[in-house]
Order: structure tokens, then sequence, then C-alpha cells
């Protein structure tokens, strides 16, 4: 045990020269390296190019006038905004086609004996992936990680050349916004000949009380030598305060090329659980040994949790019944494309939980790692999905995963499955949204079941959904179709769920995919049978938009992360906290679409003003100009409480009650033009880390500081000292500027910048100015 510890320091140490030597090119010999796994990131100093390139597979190929950069990195979002692009409304009219990445290495000469694999979490799309010429393999879908073994093609002691080719030129292939490129994560693992398989651990908890939980732990060991082993595996498990648990060893004889899997049943006694609340992460260590000598160890996090679902009351955490508050969610988040910064998952995961959100679904593909890793740390309950079509087609989608499915499916569901398994944020699989295979023959059965039972095979934890369409159409709810789903999830038409539930009494329901209406949202309250509802969407995304529009208004949130009067409407619904927000008519006697500001463009005509407002509180005051309004309850269906004034420029206030006491307020004033810029920042401190960035947000402000929205303009952002500007952003859906410039108009007097650090110490500078504008600006410190 000593000596483990020992290495491992040793190991970490050793593994930082490595780094050092490999992302330098420099060649690196004679030194001690670990004896286990080591895992280097492969993200920086690609070469990368657009179009396609006759003989860039070779090693010797010339890239020298090619981009250099570092991934993830997505080509597409740096495009323009063009109607006739080829992904049309389903890609937002970005570019799309063929581009190719390159990276030459050194790789030590003491690494020739040992296995050495590159891992990508996602290739979009149809990759094709080479070393030093030789093709190592090929895949379709873009969302799955892979790994390929490098081992038998490496120059030891010498220079190597990655190269991916990818492909999205045949258009349209999505629905929504996919980007393009590697835009995610890539990794170099270094393992010795027995170790353990990639995704190769699983870890469970299936009894579990506050006295103490079983652990069972698979882990999947693999002996690629040519000679027999008597391999030690030694599980220890560390709590969320990184003391040892409990601790299990196997030993077991391994073959020459043989994979096994090892059971391993632990103990932990009071067990910290896993919840919304408190997100509480314990750690699986897997060690390997041969005669004491460490070969592989791998740190898996996992919770200890229990969860189940009940046909007449839904979701059960831990034996607590919660209700699903969920949120369906794209890969993209706006102006950054699909290679997100994980601050800025990090920020809209905040603003969801602001709002009362508990629940994400993964629409309708698998995400990164970082991603899931970010649901179990700030606790969600996520539905996993793995494709938007099986065989049929989908509208704008002609080139879309149907043409995959038969060859890939079994392949990319093992990926998926195996890879997530261990996320305690993770609740379900759906293995498919709104499928429009014909669900009612044979052939519907049995491309379900094929799939149902690869899943529960490779993860016998989780139940298994799906988002069904237009079930009563479909005939999937008279057919027997629904009955073999251990969830029945459906799209929308919430009264037909609530309905087949009712009929199927045995039947455990949810709405994956929901609208916005208080309709939809009174089935979902008054239910306790309908476990959940995903809404379509929490933030805007790119796509599945019209021409000018770019994106579509489906989210809670808009693009750029600004709030919208569904928000706070959805926050009176789902919210415990006590909120109040008040929205006017754009237009006086109650026409157009509400603002929350109370500075109509129309000024000199605007008469009759209908208020409405959204709060959880019992009852509500309106103080207009220092007059009250008087009192009104809150409608018991939770409609908007409603006034009507005659305008005047002024205050308008609103006094949330809860049994006679304010609890909740909000005040809106008359605002003159603008004259100032304020800005805040999503935090003020970062870290020298391509996924911390601070969303600085805009706001123009009269001289009293209040919001003024009727006078939009360009502004000019300057990042100065040890920061980069990644992209701007004002979340208009049919605005066609790029995001990578430094010049961004407002909308409604509001706009975004997305900055990153690039030094270790330091400050960085954010400075806003505009014509007419006082300029202003902000301060991000660093700090490692
Ligand atoms: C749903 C579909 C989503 C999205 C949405 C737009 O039917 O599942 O992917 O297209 O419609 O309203």
């Amino acid at each position: 045990m000593t000596t483990i510890i020992y290495k491992k320091w040793k190991n970490l140490f050793t593994l930082l020269l490595i780094s050092i030597f490999i992302f330098s090119g420099c060649m690196v010999d004679d030194h001690d390296y670990p004896s286990s796994r080591i895992t280097i990131s492969f993200n920086n100093d690609w070469m990368f190019m657009e179009g396609d390139h006759d003989g860039a597979q070779a090693r010797r190929f010339n890239d020298r006038s090619w981009r250099a950069l570092n991934v993830p990195h997505d080509w597409s979002i740096e495009g323009e905004f063009d109607q006739n692009n080829p992904t049309g409304r389903g890609g937002g009219y970005l570019p799309n086609g063929i581009g190719w990445y390159r990276k030459s290495f050194d790789i030590p000469s003491a690494f020739e004996g040992r296995r050495v694999f590159i891992h990508f979490d996602g290739l979009m799309a149809n990759s094709d992936v080479y070393i030093n010429g030789e093709h190592l393999g090929h895949r379709p879908y873009g969302y799955v990680s892979m790994e390929y073994e490098l081992t038998d093609y490496l120059r030891y002691g010498r220079s190597n050349t990655i190269a991916v080719r990818l492909d999205n030129s045949k258009q349209p292939a999505s629905r929504w916004y996919t980007g393009a490129g590697i835009y995610r994560n890539v990794r170099l693992i270094v393992k010795n000949d027995v170790h353990i398989d990639n995704w190769g651990t699983f870890f469970s908890t299936p009894k579990v009380s506050e006295e103490s939980a079983t652990v069972r732990v698979f882990t999947t060991l693999k002996n690629s030598s040519e000679i027999s082993h008597q391999v030690h595996l030694n599980t220890l498990i560390h709590n969320p305060t990184g003391d040892l648990v409990s601790e299990k060893g196997t030993v077991i004889d391994l073959a020459p090329g043989e994979k096994i899997d090892i059971e391993q049943i632990l103990e932990v006694l009071n067990p910290q659980l896993w919840s919304l609340d408190s997100p509480q992460l314990y750690k699986g260590i897997s060690q390997v040994t041969i005669d004491n000598e460490l070969q592989d160890d791998l740190v898996t996090n996992f919770g200890i949790r229990s969860f189940h679902f009940e046909p007449a009351t839904g979701f059960y955490l831990n034996g607590e019944n919660i209700r699903i508050k969920g949120v369906c969610l794209h890969h993209d988040a706006g102006a950054v494309g699909a290679a997100v910064p994980l601050a800025i998952w990090e920020e809209r995961f905040n603003q969801l939980q602001s709002i009362g959100i508990n629940a994400i679904r993964l629409s309708h593909n698998p995400f990164a790692p970082e991603f899931l890793e970010l649901c179990d740390r700030m606790g969600f309950i996520v539905m996993n999905e793995s494709f938007d079509t099986w065989r049929a087609r989908k509208n704008h989608g002609d080139y879309g995963y149907q043409h995959h499915f038969d060859e890939w499916w079994e392949e990319d569901t093992r990926s998926i499955v195996l890879r997530d398994r261990n996320h305690p944020s993770i609740f379900m699989f759906s293995i498919g949204n709104e499928i429009r295979d014909n669900l009612d023959n044979e052939q519907g059965f049995e491309t379900f079941r094929m799939q149902y039972d690869l899943v529960h095979k490779l993860d016998g934890t989780r139940p298994v959904t799906m988002g069904l369409f237009r079930p009563n159409q479909a005939n999937v709810y008279q057919n027997g179709f629904a009955e073999m789903m251990d969830i029945v999830g459906q799209n929308y038409r919430e009264e037909e769920l609530l309905q087949a539930s009712i009929d199927n009494p045995h039947w455990k329901v949810i709405g994956t995919e929901n609208g916005h209406t208080r309709q939809a949202y009174l089935i979902w309250r008054d239910n306790p049978a309908i476990a959940g509802h995903f809404l379509w969407t929490g933030f805007d995304y790119l796509g599945e938009a019209d021409w000018p529009e770019v994106s579509h208004d489906f989210g809670l949130f808009d693009r750029a992360g600004f709030t919208k009067p569904r928000t706070y409407e959805r926050e009176s619904w789902w919210s415990d906290k006590p909120m109040i927000r008040i929205f006017r008519r754009e237009q006086h006697l109650g026409e157009g679409g509400l603002v929350d500001d109370w500075t109509p463009t129309d000024f000199d005509t605007y008469d009759e003003a209908h208020i409405e407002i959204y709060t959880n509180c019992d009852e509500v005051e309106l103080i207009f100009n220092g007059e009250s309004q008087g009192v009104r309850k809150r409608p018991a269906d939770h409609s908007p409480i409603r006034y009507r004034l005659t305008y005047q420029p002024g205050s308008i206030k609103a006094i949330g009650r809860i049994d006679g006491k304010d609890v909740a307020i909000h005040e809106m004033q008359t605002a003159m033009p603008p004259s100032n810029i304020a800005l805040s920042a999503s935090k003020t401190t970062l870290k020298n880390d391509w996924d911390d960035v601070a969303i600085v947000r805009v706001m123009l402000t009269d001289e009293n500081g209040v919001h003024s929205p009727n006078f939009d303009r360009p502004l000019t952002f300057n990042v100065s000292g040890n920061g980069e500007l990644i992209a701007v952003d004002n979340g208009q859906r049919d605005s066609h500027e790029p995001f990578k410039t430094n010049v961004r108009r407002t909308s409604r007097g509001q706009a975004i910048a997305i900055v990153r650090a690039n030094a270790d110490v330091g400050q960085i500078l954010v400075s806003v100015s505009g014509e007419g504008l006082e300029e202003s600006s902000i301060e991000i410190n660093i700090n490692q």
C-alpha cells in the first residue's frame, strides 16, 4: 500500500515531465517513467485546414501553411451565416464541409512495449482517423466518444502524426446545429499489457440505506500480453472528504489475450448520499498489480443513491418523492457553437437551478463527459438519449443517422452506455426521440427490443424509455409497444399521456418533451402519476429556424442567456423560493408581447397599460407612483395576476406576500435614453484553462442606472491584459453578425462577451464603448 502511494506521487511528477516534453515536441529518453497508466491531454498544437486534401493522412505531408490551433475547436461557428449554406434551417445556416486536423508529436522510446491509445470525446462528423498514414477507423456519429489503439503504428523515440478527416458535406444532416471539427477533448493514454479496458469500470449501488450501502463494482481486465499473469485487483472507495472507507482485493489468473469482468461487492457504512441538494461524490480507485508492481490505476467518480419510479406517484430519490422539473438541451451554447467551455454550462446550470429546474434531457444525442460530471457535481436528474432517428428519415435531416443506424446502432449504444453508466446524475436511457419508424409491426418491436436488451445488458440499473411521437396515431398505446418500455415517455400532447396513465394504471409515465403552456403545466401540477416534464428547451439553440432567424424562440432563456417572460412564469410555477416579476404588454390596450420595463417605445401614445405579474406568493400589492392599486390573490390556476393602469412615467412596484408577510419585491422605473454601460461578470476570477471563461453581461442604462431598452447600438469590446475575447452575442435570433469578433449590437439594451485568461497570473480588463455612451470596464483576476 505504502509503495503504491509513493509510486503514485512519483508518477505524478514524471507525468508532468512527460507532458512538458510531448507538448514541446522534444524527444524524451532516459527518464524514469511511471509504471502504470499515464493520461495526457492531447488538445494542443494541432494544424487545421478546411477542405479535402489529398494525402493529408501521411506523416510527411506538408501542413506548414495550415492554421495552428488547439482543440476543442468548432470551425462551423467561425463562419458566416448565409441563407445558401447547405446546413439550412437545421444547421442555423452556418457553413459545413470537409476539414482536416493534423498533430505531429514525438513519442518517448520508453513507451515501446507499452500500450498507447488515443481518445476522442467527439468528432463531428463521419470521421476517419490515421496514425502515420495508417487508417485506424471510421465513425459516422459525431456525438460518440471513441478510442483507437496506436501501439503497433508508433515510431518510438521519433516523430509521429495523427491525422483526422471530418466530413459533414452531405446536408442537411441534422435538424439542429451540429458544429464541425474536433469539438471535444482528446487524450493520449499509455497503459501496460495488463490493464483495465476502456470504460471498464462500473460502480453501482444496489442496496442503500442511511446506515450502509452495498457498492457493486465490475472491472473489465484485459491481458494483451502473450503470457499468463496472476493479477491482483484492489478496489478502494474514498468518501467525499477523501477518507478510505472500503476496500476489496481479488486475485485472478488472466490467460494471454483474455478479457474478463470481475465482480466485487463492497460495503460503505453511513454513506453520504448523492441527492439534488447535496450531490456527494465518492471515488472508486481501481488498482491492478502483478507481483506488487502497479500495472494500472483508475479513478471512477460515483454516487451512492437509490431511486425508483412508481406508477401513481412518479420518481423517488433515496426514498423521497421528487417531481421532475426538466428541460431539454441541445449541445451548442450559442456564440461558442459546439465547443463549449464548461464554465458556460456551469453558469447555465446555475440559471436553471435558480428558477427551480432539477432535470436535463440530453436531446437527442450523447453529450461530452465533463457535461455529465457537472450534472453529477451540481445535482441534476439526467435523461441520456442516444438517437433522433432509427431507420426512418425526418424532415430536414436527409443525411441523418438513419443511414448509419443498421451498421452502427450497436457500437454507438455500447459507447454511450459504457462511458456514461457511472454518473449518478443519469436516471434513464432514452433510445430515441420521436422515432418515425413504423412501431406497429414486428420490425418496430424488434428494433426497440434489441436496443432495450443491449442497454440493460450493459447497465441493468437504469430504466429505458423513449420520446414517443403521437402515440395514438402510431398505435403504440394499443398494440403492446408501450408495455415494453420501463417508463412510458411521450412528447407533448400531455392530455394523451395522462389518459394513457389512467387507462393503464400499472404504467410509469413521464413527459419526455413538453411545451411551455400553462395547460401543460397544470397537467404536470395536478397529476403526480406524471413523473415529470422536460421543457423544449432550457436555452435557445442554433438551428431549427427559418431565415432570417438562425435560432428559434424555444428556450426558457435566450441564446445569450438572457431571461424572457417565460423564464419568470416558469419560476413562479417551479421554484420554491418566493419570487415576483412585473410585465406589461408592449403596446397599449394589451397588444404585443410582454416586456419587463416601464419605458414604452411609443411613449406619447401609450395609454392603457396591461400588467401581468408572475409570482408564487399568495397575494400581490401593486404600487404605482406611490399609490396602491390594490391587493390581488394568486389565482388557483396559477395564471398571472392582472392589473390595468393608465400609463404614466415613474415607478411601478409589486410586493409579494405569503401569510401576510412581504417576501418578494420587483420595481421598474421609466428610463431615459442610455448614457452608460453597466457591466457584470459571471465570475471575477478565472483560471488559465480552456474550460474557464467569464460571461461579461452588458446593459445600457440611463444616468440613474435604470435599464434603457429602446436605443440599441453597436458596442466595441476591448480585452487587454492577460486574457482574450472568445465571442460576443446578444441573443437576437435574426441577427447575422458573426460571433467571433469584437463588435456587437445590443438587443433590448443587452449583449454579452465571453472572455478567457491566457496566462497563469495577472488581470484581464474588459472595456466596452459605444457612440454616445460613457466607456465602461470591468476587471477579472487570474488565479490558478
Ligand atoms: C419536437 C422534437 C424536437 C424539436 C421540437 C421543436 O417534436 O422532438 O427535436 O424539433 O419538436 O418544436
